[in-house]
């Protein structure tokens, strides 16, 4: 049955920017991220401690990080690899998500790492984390489609949950990399993720390529998903996912929610606010219609 309440995950900061090609200025992804608090958000990314060769754009994630802790929700950064951690703890955040795709070649094209190297490499790490109190949450990339394997196994996916289940993560983030997956997948997956993993916490991460996010979260919506990532404006995708466009825009998603009954505690006007402050510094046009109809009237 549907939710009465759902919490959205804002990753416009770490997912929406990384894929833009000109740096946008530290002090404006400081405010933006005041702003989007602001509009309600109480689960963020706000960076990702990743290469500043692989993604120029996150070079200043320690200076993020350090500026927009406060006591308000949850603060998240990802970090891929022992060297991430490590920079992650130099700063004052306690909540860190880490990055797999279910695809090899996927993962290799992303982190320099088979899929099975990542997770030997993350377990112990997991491990540490949690002893040292951090929430964990794991990221996991083409759960339904990779760019460059086509179609993923169901069963696939659902291992490679089990062993990050395995190692004590708090969260699933269950992403559908490049907009491929259609309705009737994400109600499948998401009711068997829900089924195996009551314990954790399922989130749905849907990209909008093909115009399905909407679709998708509403079918995960009646798979019992209450959880879901969404960006800003629809900004974002991954720069080592050839096709993959930004995800569901959260004044899309938000708005389709309040119009369901169901509660989100985001300020639709708000939000419109914190978009408007990254805009001008974006290399392409925001196209949510949400935003596209009401922020400039
Ligand atoms: P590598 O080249 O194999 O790494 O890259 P390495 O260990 O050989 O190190 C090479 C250099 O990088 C060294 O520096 C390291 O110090 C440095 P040098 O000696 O050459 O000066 N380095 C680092 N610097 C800062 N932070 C680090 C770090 N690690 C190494 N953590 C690596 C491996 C993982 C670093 C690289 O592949 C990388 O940064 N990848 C990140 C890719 C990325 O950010 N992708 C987007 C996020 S995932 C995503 O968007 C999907 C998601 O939204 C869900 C979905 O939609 O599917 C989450
Ligand atoms: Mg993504």
């Amino acid at each position: 049955q549907m939710p009465e309440k759902v919490t959205i995950i804002e990753v416009g900061p770490r997912d929406g920017l990384q894929n833009e090609k000109a740096f946008v200025p530290t002090d404006l992804k400081k405010d933006f991220i005041k702003g989007l608090k602001n509009a309600g958000i109480t689960e963020m990314e706000l960076t990702s401690f990743v290469s500043p060769k692989w993604v120029p754009q996150m070079r200043d994630a320690a200076e993020i990080a350090a500026s927009s802790l406060d006591n308000r929700g949850r603060n998240i950064v990802l970090a891929p690899n022992r060297k991430g951690i490590d920079r992650v703890y130099t700063t004052n955040v306690k909540a860190v998500a880490v990055f797999v795709g279910v695809s090899n070649t996927f993962n290799q094209k992303n982190i320099n790492k088979t899929t099975q190297e990542s997770l030997d490499e993350l377990a112990p790490i997991i491990k540490e984390l949690k002893e040292k109190e951090f929430f964990v949450r794991a990221c996991i990339s083409t759960a339904f489609y990779c760019p460059y394997e086509g179609k993923i196994k169901q069963e696939d996916t659902l291992n490679l949950c089990r062993q990050f289940v395995e190692t004590g993560v708090d969260e699933l983030s269950v992403a559908d990399t490049i907009g491929m997956a259609a309705p009737h997948e994400s109600y499948a997956l998401f009711s068997s993720l829900k089924k195996e993993f009551p314990d954790v916490l399922l989130t749905a991460h849907f990209h909008d390529t093909r115009k399905l996010a909407l679709t998708n979260i509403f079918a995960a919506l009646q798979a019992g998903i209450d959880r879901f990532d969404t960006s800003a404006g629809g900004l974002g995708g991954c720069p080592f996912a050839p096709g993959a466009a930004g995800n569901a825009a959260t004044e899309d998603v938000v708005y389709m929610l309040q119009r369901m009954g169901i509660e989100t505690n985001i300020d639709l006007e708000k939000l419109l606010e914190a978009i408007k402050i990254v805009e001008p510094h974006l290399s392409r046009p925001i196209e949510s219609t949400y935003y596209l109809r009401h922020a400039h009237q």
